[in-house]
């Protein structure tokens, strides 16, 4: 399964992709990515980046609320994803580029922004970790690195219940809205692939940024990782 090839999947689903993300979170993840963008936002900064931008919700979330003489950027790998963000009626500059090797210099981003799309730069764990240096890399000393991701519930019941019927109900609505069907049934499997807060928390700390904290959202099943350098 690691061997998917996202751009492929999520070029098949970027017309209906917000669509299937509000049906199956009952619309709660518009509130979800609201409340990780006015805590994003609190930072303040002049370059904001919104990495795996996709359709570009967070970003134009983050433009809606961000001071005047701040430039808020979008980065996806996706052209597809792009089309459907630019749509939008915003100042947000979205560029094609990989979470990777971003297009910036060291040291020039006061805010990183990931939403729903942690789970996919963690295909291998020593990648990740790379991906996560490279963020450390642009971002400025005090720099905020918000990711905002499907987490493993701490609650035994409330887990097993979530991983039970979260992959399911991602695979079926997803294949049935967009007619992708293994793009679905891995981005239902990698839900309960991701880490639990505090692992991931760990994860930020090695990687250098010198706090971590975890805000759970959803009993548990949403969590908001804030980094800082
Ligand atoms: C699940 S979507 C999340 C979109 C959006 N952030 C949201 O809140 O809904 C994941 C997005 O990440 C992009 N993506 C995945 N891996 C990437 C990478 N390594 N570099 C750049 N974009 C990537 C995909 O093209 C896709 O648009």
């Amino acid at each position: 399964m690691n061997s998917i090839n996202l751009k492929q999947v999520f070029a098949n689903i970027a017309k209906k992709y917000e669509q299937v993300n509000h049906f199956i979170t009952f619309g709660q993840d518009k509130r979800w990515r609201k409340t990780a963008a006015l805590m994003a936002a609190k930072g303040g900064g002049d370059k904001w980046v919104d990495v795996c931008t996709g359709t570009g919700e967070m970003a134009v979330l983050l433009d809606k609320i961000s001071p005047g003489s701040t430039q808020v950027y979008g980065i996806d790998f996706t052209k597809a994803m792009l089309v459907q963000a630019r749509k939008k009626n915003s100042s947000v500059k979205f560029i094609k580029g990989s979470a990777e090797d971003l297009p910036f210099a060291q040291s020039e981003i006061d805010l990183i922004t990931v939403s729903f799309a942690v789970r996919n730069l963690n295909l291998e764990p020593e990648k990740f970790k790379q991906t996560l240096s490279e963020f450390y890399r642009v971002l400025k000393k005090n720099g905020r690195l918000v990711l905002l991701e499907t987490s493993i519930p701490d609650n035994m019941l409330i887990r097993k219940m979530f991983f039970f019927l979260a992959p399911k109900v991602a695979k079926v609505t997803g294949h049935l809205l967009t007619g992708e069907k293994e793009g679905y049934e891995y981005l239902g499997n990698s839900i309960s692939e991701f880490y639990q807060g505090k692992d991931l928390n760990n994860i930020l700390r090695k990687t250098g940024f010198s706090s971590a904290i975890c805000k759970q959202l959803a009993l548990g099943s949403v969590a908001i990782h804030i980094g800082t350098k």
